[in-house]
């Protein structure tokens, strides 16, 4: 995914329109039979949420059990410390746009393998274009997952957190971990909420 989105001009109720549609043409006609297969064994597709005008796009792995229920990105107890995240980066729900890489919820939680992921990039990245426009530039991912597939090269999130790399189409990647790791450890749970407050200065300084 480092070659990243062209620029889409089109008003924000045509980028609505076009996603919903992409979303739905994905679900009917899955581009591989192994996300035919996470289809299959899924509840439903989970889409993106938020913003068509968002101050950034923050990407997660994979819809887990109450997202596979309620069909929304980061409603469980991750979307909870998510909300604490965004908070302190002066951030609400409504100024963002939150989804994942891989859109099913993969049995049992488990990380999505590489075929699942690559799979499901052409619809991140139209995702990305549509809910973009012409201003949002910078991504926030969720873990290793999430950066691994967005900057297209593996990073360490443990080394990376907290910090920008630049991709191409002049997007850039806020590296931080996935919130489940800070559910599970208090170490992380302060760095996570001293990256996002990284990310509220980002936001201040500049326009993304
Ligand atoms: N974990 C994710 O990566 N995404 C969600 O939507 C929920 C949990």
């Amino acid at each position: 995914m480092s070659a990243m989105t062209n620029r889409l001009d089109t008003s924000r109720p045509a980028r609505e329109h076009l996603l919903l549609q992409t979303y739905k043409q994905f679900d009917e006609n899955p581009p591989m039979p192994e996300i035919a297969a996470l289809r299959d064994g899924a509840k439903q597709f989970v889409p993106g949420a938020g913003s068509f005008t968002p101050k950034a796009i923050l990407i997660g792995e994979a819809p887990g059990a109450r997202e596979d229920q309620f069909g929304a990105p980061f409603v469980g107890k991750s979307g909870r410390f998510l909300d604490e995240l965004l908070l302190a980066a002066n951030l609400s729900r409504d100024e963002v746009w939150i989804t994942n890489v891989v859109k099913y919820r993969p049995k049992a939680n488990r990380t999505p393998d590489p075929v699942e992921i690559d799979a499901s990039l052409s619809l991140l990245r139209r995702e990305l274009a549509l809910v973009a426009g012409d201003q949002c530039r910078l991504i926030v991912g969720l873990g290793r997952v999430a950066c691994c597939a967005v900057a297209g090269k593996p990073i360490s999130v443990t080394q990376a957190h907290g910090s920008v790399r630049s991709l191409k189409g002049d997007w850039r990647l806020f590296i931080s971990y996935h919130p489940s790791a800070g559910l599970r450890d208090k170490g992380t749970r302060r760095a996570m909420i001293a990256d996002f407050d990284v990310l509220g200065q980002i936001l201040k300084g500049r326009d993304a």
